[in-house]
């Protein structure tokens, strides 16, 4: 059978007090709306669609590989799912509507509701959860354990305010009865919007088959209305997170002060130590020893590295490579096996090859450096003339002396020697010394003159006052 899902992402937020859609608020440096969408591709659905409205284009650069449909008024959450009928209406299959601002759902939880749905055979189920009597949320009504409607709290009736069974904002549908039913919904209610919640009383009363699918976990299916909702929900995801990793045999010293995101993979026996961000599409290997203090995004390493107190994204760590303290890899930087990189050096798009050094203050930008290339301390690529960008090559061996410039485009061949002080303009043949500095001269005596002079301008400023 066919599953359709529809994302509901076009309400303002008002209560954000934001200039952003709600739905791209982040949770560990992720979007909502991507949390929501990525959990629905993770567990093969065929087709996602994303109902936007509010500030539509904000949420539409962030969201791939899902159509988009656009309510232009917010008219409520019924309303909101009715725009994507053009999309759905004659197709067979289930359709699982989803709000956009609970991002913490797990693909296993909605895949527990599908199953539920397709074994007891109902063409409406709705996901539940026991909450605060106080919260706010719209309460499934129930009589003699049968689900009968649900009603928006504030549309409660006091003799139903002491329902803790709360609509999760997650459903199942029967396609085509989901169409049926948004056909009879209206907006006489305390919002005066047109609510999805309503399809459910109104299925009942048609005959068709609803119910509650109740989870234990009231964390996972909270929505987020406000930023003190986004900080609890970040501070949940993110001990989930971590205790998975823990249970997996990462060593996570400080997980209180550790924030690694959704997506991150890391293997076996690695440590983390406090206060690193480890987020976007990052793979961590075995045996690594990462931090204090890292910041990664979107960076692959391999087994055995040790990185301390560094800023990484969009780059390959290889095995057994030293990084840090305080450095900086940026934009597709490739650092191949065995090397050591330390205190104070950025790279740039650079490759930089087995075995090879850079152990203090360079800057190594659009570069290639081969193997067992030593970098000597203030080393830079100059890389930029103001306008345009331009390669600098360093073969094998090459040693560059401390604080060159290396002026792009130039290459350094095999083995060649760059004396300390250069700036280098030309390329140097193999195993060649470059040297570019102006010579230098010893006067003899000289300091004592100087001496004297200093001391005469000195006294013909103190008796000009
Ligand atoms: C909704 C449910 C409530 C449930 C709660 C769970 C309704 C009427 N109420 O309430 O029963 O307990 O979620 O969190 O459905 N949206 C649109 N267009 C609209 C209105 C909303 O796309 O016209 C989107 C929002 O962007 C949001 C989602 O729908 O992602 C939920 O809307 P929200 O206003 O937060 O609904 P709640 O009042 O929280
Ligand atoms: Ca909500």
């Amino acid at each position: 059978m066919k599953i359709y899902a529809i994302v509901l992402a076009a309400g303002k937020g008002t209560r954000m007090k934001s200039q952003k859609p709600k739905v791209v608020h982040e949770v560990l440096y992720k979007p909502m709306i991507n949390h929501v969408v990525d959990e629905l591709k993770k567990m093969g659905v065929d087709e996602t669609i994303v109902v936007v409205g509010h500030e539509a284009h904000i949420v539409e650069a962030i969201v791939d590989d899902v159509q988009f449909v656009y309510q232009t008024k917010q008219l409520g959450t019924g309303h909101a799912v009715l725009q994507a009928k053009d999309v759905l209406a004659g197709k067979e299959g289930m359709t699982l509507v989803l709000n956009g601002d609970a991002p913490l759902i797990r693909k296993e939880t909605l895949q527990g509701m599908v199953d539920f749905h397709k074994n007891n055979n109902n063409q409406a189920t709705v996901m539940s959860a026991d909450c605060d009597v106080t919260t706010h949320y719209g309460r499934v009504i129930k009589e003699d354990g049968q689900v009968k409607g649900i009603v928006e709290y504030k549309d409660l009736l006091d003799s139903q305010r002491d329902i803790t069974e709360m609509n999760t904002g997650e459903y199942c549908f029967d396609n085509q009865s989901l169409w049926n039913a948004l056909e009879k919904i209206n907006n006489e209610n305390a919002q005066n919007e047109y609510y999805l919640t309503d399809v459910i009383g109104i299925m009942d009363q048609d005959g068709l088959k609803v119910d509650a699918y109740k989870i234990d976990d009231f964390d996972e299916v909270g929505g987020i209305n406000d930023r003190v909702a986004l900080v609890e929900a970040t501070k949940v995801l993110k001990e989930r997170i971590n205790k998975e990793h823990l249970l997996n045999g990462v060593t996570i010293v400080d997980p209180d002060n550790t924030y690694i995101g959704r997506d991150v993979v890391i293997g076996e026996d690695t440590i983390i130590e406090p206060g690193c961000i480890i987020k976007g599409n990052t793979v961590i290997g075995n045996h690594c020893h990462i931090g204090p203090y890292c910041e990664f995004t979107n960076v692959t390493i391999k087994d055995n590295v040790e990185i301390k107190f560094s800023v990484i994204s969009d780059s390959i760590i290889e095995n057994g490579v030293d990084i840090g303290p305080y450095a900086r890899l940026r934009t597709n930087c490739h650092i191949l096996e065995n090397v050591h990189m330390g205190n104070f050096v950025e790279m740039k798009k650079a490759v930089f090859g087995k075995g090879s050094k850079a152990a203090h203050l360079s800057y190594i930008g659009d570069a290639e450096v081969g193997s067992d290339v030593n970098i000597g301390c203030g080393t830079i690529t100059v890389n930029y003339d103001g306008k345009n960008k331009s390669l600098t090559r360093i073969k094998d061996k090459a040693f560059i002396g401390c604080n060159s410039n290396l002026v792009a485009p130039v290459t350094v061949e095999e083995n060649a020697f760059i004396a300390a002080g250069s700036t280098i303009t030309k390329d140097v043949e193999k195993d060649a010394m470059g040297i570019a500095r102006a010579r230098q001269v010893n006067k003899e005596g000289y300091s004592q003159v100087l001496e004297e002079n200093r001391m005469k301008e000195f006294e013909r400023r103190k008796n000009k006052k």
